[in-house]
C-alpha cells in the first residue's frame, strides 16, 4: 500500500495552567494520544465541539506548537524530531490557512509583499522569477494583476482569505491545515473559499486536514473524518460511512444535532440529546472522556480509557465495539477486566 502524505502517532500537547484551586502540575490535555493519517490527494476532515483541541492539533501537525510527546511523519520521515535546518525543508511542504482574514494579513504590507514574503523568508528564486509566480498565484485565486499593489484593508473578507491561501500556496506545500477557513465569511461567500480550495486540490495533488463546525460543508469537502472529544479522537473513517451510520454515541449525538438536509433521513432520525456538561479540561482522568455523557456509559467507561479499535477503514475508541472487533479472549481483554475486578471497591 502506498504511504500516507501524514501520520500522526500517539500525539500529545498537554498546556500547564496553574490557579487557587488548582494543584500543581496542572495541565489542559488539549491533543492526548491522537493517531491518524492523510493520503496525498486526500482531505481528512476535524469537527468536535469547541475546545476539543483542534486548533491546537493543527498548530503542533504545523510547527507551531511542540508536541510533548508522540510522532509527526511527512512522506515517512518523522519531522517533529529533525534538528531545525533539515526541518525546514519539510516546513516548506506543510502550511496552514487560519480563520480569521482580518488579522492573519500585516496591514502594511501590499498584496504583492504578503504572497512574495514566504518566498524571501526561503530565500528562494530570483526577484523576477518571484514577480512571476506571485502574478500566476493571483491568477490561480481570482485577484487582478494590479491588485499587487493594494492593502489588505481595500479588501473584502473573502478576498482576504484568498490573499492568505495564496500566500500558502507560493512555497507550493503538499499539505495545508485549514483551521475554519470559511467560519469567519459571510455564508455567500463560503462555497466560493471551499471551491477553490477544491479546485487547488485538484491541480495540485494538495492534502488538506479540514477544521470546521459546519458539519454539511465538512461532508461535501472531506474524503475521511476524523471526531474530536476532550482531546482524544473517538471515532475516524471514510466520510460517507461515518455520517451515514456513526459509531461512536458522541459521534451520534454530533451528527443527530446537525440538519440533515435529506428530508427522507432527516424524517426517521430522532435528535439525541447530550446529558450532562462537557467535563473540565483540566487534569482529566485516562478514562473515556464521553463517559459522564454517555448513554450507554457502563463500568469500564469509567475506569479505563477504551483504545481504538479497527474494521475496515474505520476506526472507534467505544468498549461498545471493543469486544466485536477485538479477537475473542485476547489478552488486552483479560487484562481489562482482571483490572476492573481489582479496582471494584471492596
Ligand atoms: N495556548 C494555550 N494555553 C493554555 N490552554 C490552551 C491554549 N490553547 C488552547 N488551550 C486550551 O486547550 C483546549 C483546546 O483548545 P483548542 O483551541 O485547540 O480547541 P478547538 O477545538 O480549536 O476549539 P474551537 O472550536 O473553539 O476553535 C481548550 O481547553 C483551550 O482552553
Ligand atoms: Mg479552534
Amino acid at each position: 500500500m502506498e504511504k500516507p502524505l501524514v501520520e500522526i502517532k500517539f500525539l500529545k500537547k498537554y498546556f500547564p495552567v496553574s490557579g487557587p484551586s488548582l494543584r500543581k502540575n496542572s495541565y489542559v490535555k488539549a491533543v492526548n494520544d491522537v493517531s491518524f493519517s492523510i493520503g496525498q490527494g486526500e482531505t481528512l476532515g476535524l469537527v468536535g465541539e469547541s475546545g476539543c483541541g483542534k486548533s491546537t492539533l493543527g498548530r503542533t501537525i504545523v510547527g507551531l506548537y511542540q508536541p510533548d510527546s508522540g510522532q509527526i511523519l511527512f512522506e515517512g520521515t518523522e519531522i517533529s524530531a529533525l534538528a531545525r535546518k533539515k526541518m525546514n525543508l519539510y516546513r516548506k511542504n506543510i502550511q496552514m490557512i487560519f480563520q480569521d482574514p482580518y488579522s492573519s494579513l500585516n496591514p502594511r504590507f501590499t498584496v504583492g509583499d504578503i504572497i512574495e514574503e514566504p518566498l524571501i523568508v526561503h530565500k528562494m528564486y530570483t526577484p523576477k522569477e518571484r514577480t512571476e509566480i506571485v502574478r500566476d498565484i493571483l491568477a490561480l485565486i481570482g485577484l487582478k494583476p494590479d491588485h499587487v499593489r493594494r492593502y489588505p484593508h481595500e479588501f473584502s473578507g473573502g478576498q482576504r482569505q484568498r490573499i492568505g491561501i495564496a500566500r500558502t500556496l507560493v512555497l507550493n506545500p503538499k499539505f495545508i491545515v485549514c483551521d475554519e477557513p470559511i467560519s469567519a465569511l459571510d455564508v455567500s461567500i463560503q462555497a466560493q473559499i471551499v471551491n477553490l480550495l477544491e479546485k487547488i486540490q485538484q491541480e495540485r495533488g494538495i492534502s488538506y486536514l479540514f477544521i470546521a463546525h459546519d458539519l454539511g460543508m465538512v461532508r461535501h469537502v472531506s474524503h475521511k473524518v476524523a471526531v474530536m472529544y476532550l482531546g482524544r479522537l473517538v471515532e475516524y473513517g471514510p466520510t460517507d460511512e461515518v455520517y451515514k451510520d456513526p459509531w461512536h454515541p458522541y459521534t451520534q449525538a454530533l451528527l443527530s444535532a446537525a440538519p440533515i438536509p435529506d428530508p427522507i433521513s432527516a424524517r426517521n432520525s430522532k435528535r439525541i440529546l447530550l446529558e450532562g456538561e462537557i467535563p473540565n479540561p483540566i487534569d482529566i482522568p485516562d478514562i473515556c472522556p464521553f463517559a459522564g455523557r454517555c448513554r450507554y456509559v457502563n463500568i469500564e467507561c469509567s475506569n479505563f480509557m477504551p483504545k481504538m479499535v479497527e474494521s475496515g477503514q474505520r476506526k472507534v475508541a467505544c468498549f461498545l465495539y471493543y469486544n466485536k472487533f477485538r479477537k475473542r479472549n485476547s489478552e488486552d481483554k483479560d487484562k481489562l477486566f482482571s483490572q476492573i475486578k481489582e479496582e471494584e471497591p471492596k
